[in-house]
């Protein structure tokens, strides 16, 4: 089956059966692909880390969807031992959907670390959802059919991995760290992609990315986010290539729920790669690398610790 001619964001697929776990669904772009898919009618999982904010989101989501079927989990992706208790709290038996949105972007240096010495952008965007993967892969592999969507970035496009100094310790720029962070979680999506092909899984992995998202051209959500009306204004030319986190969910949102999105697709924004409704894009060649990606692999299992006893590592 090839993808959806036909897709509409605005019109979904019934996704009533589906269970969806969305990092960093408290905020920004994770906030309106959690809005989508409970509007759609799937189980929403709110990883966050902070509970407040998890249910001022689901207040949000509940007063424009009041059917919508939403939880939290706790979530610190740069705390290897809050993503190893993800599975403790979920209490579900299938997860059809993993999205790893989460993510953070330093502007400044200096070199900042998280509490176990790693460099905290690669921690959090790349091992936090490494690990993640791995300890949710049996809910995963026990829904009929699975799917990992990773959210990259146009920052990985021009971003080079150095194997040999992956958390920045000889070189450290903060925006380079970022695209690195960002290329690292999309090479670990195609990868993870080619290692379930590999198996015969039914699970997918996917990788999609929001193009250019503003809050400032982003809708209000009461308690969420509201842009100044200065904000507002001064973003008016930025419109012309660039759009609101609401748009920006809407490539995930496919690749997590379009029936003919395969595993190993890329997808983004079709203006400009920027903005837009989602469309499949050509994978560039140095995300897809398959050497580069199994020494990544095998060095993000040394620094998460995970237990090569699940198969994963
Ligand atoms: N906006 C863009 O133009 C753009 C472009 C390309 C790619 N992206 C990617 O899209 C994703 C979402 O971006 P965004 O613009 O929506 O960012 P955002 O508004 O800054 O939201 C980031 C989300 O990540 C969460 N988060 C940060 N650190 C975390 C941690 N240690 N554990 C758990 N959650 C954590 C934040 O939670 P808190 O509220 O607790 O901080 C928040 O929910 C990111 O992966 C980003 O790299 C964005």
């Amino acid at each position: 089956m090839s993808a959806s001619r036909t897709w509409n964001v605005r019109r979904l697929p019934a996704a009533r059966d589906r269970t969806a776990l969305v990092t960093g669904a408290n905020a920004g772009i994770g906030y309106f692909v959690a809005e989508q898919l409970a509007a759609a009618g799937a189980t929403v999982v709110l990883a966050a880390r902070s509970a407040a904010k998890a249910e001022t989101a689901m207040a949000s989501i509940r007063s424009r969807t009041p059917d919508a079927r939403l939880r939290h989990v706790p979530l610190d992706l740069a705390d290897p031992a809050s993503v190893k208790a993800v599975v403790d709290h979920l209490d579900t038996d299938r997860l059809d959907a993993l999205i790893h949105n989460a993510g953070i972007a330093l502007d400044d240096p200096p070199r900042r670390l998280d509490a176990y010495g790693r460099e905290l952008m690669f921690a959090t965007n790349h091992l936090g959802h490494f690990a993640l993967t791995q300890w949710l892969a049996p809910l995963l592999a026990a829904a009929p059919a699975g799917r990992v969507v990773t959210v990259g970035s146009f920052a990985a496009r021009s971003e080079r991995l150095d194997l040999d100094d992956l958390q920045s310790v000889q070189d450290y720029d903060a925006k380079r760290s970022y695209g690195r962070s960002k290329l690292a979680q999309m090479s670990f999506g195609f990868e993870l992609d080619r290692r379930l092909r590999a198996l015969d899984s039914g699970v997918l992995s996917v990788v999609a990315h929001p193009g250019g998202a503003l809050d400032s051209l982003t809708p209000p959500r009461a308690g969420l986010h509201a842009a100044g009306r200065a904000a507002r204004v001064a973003a008016l030319p930025a419109r012309a290539v660039l759009q609101g986190k609401e748009a920006g969910a809407w490539p995930i949102v496919r690749a997590a729920l379009d029936p003919g999105v395969r595993g190993g697709e890329l997808w983004g924004p079709r203006v400009f790669k920027l903005r837009g409704v989602p469309r499949r894009e050509p994978v560039p060649a140095h995300m897809a690398d398959p050497e580069t990606a199994t020494r990544l692999w095998a060095a993000s299992c040394e620094l998460t610790g995970t237990d090569p006893h699940l198969g994963f590592c």
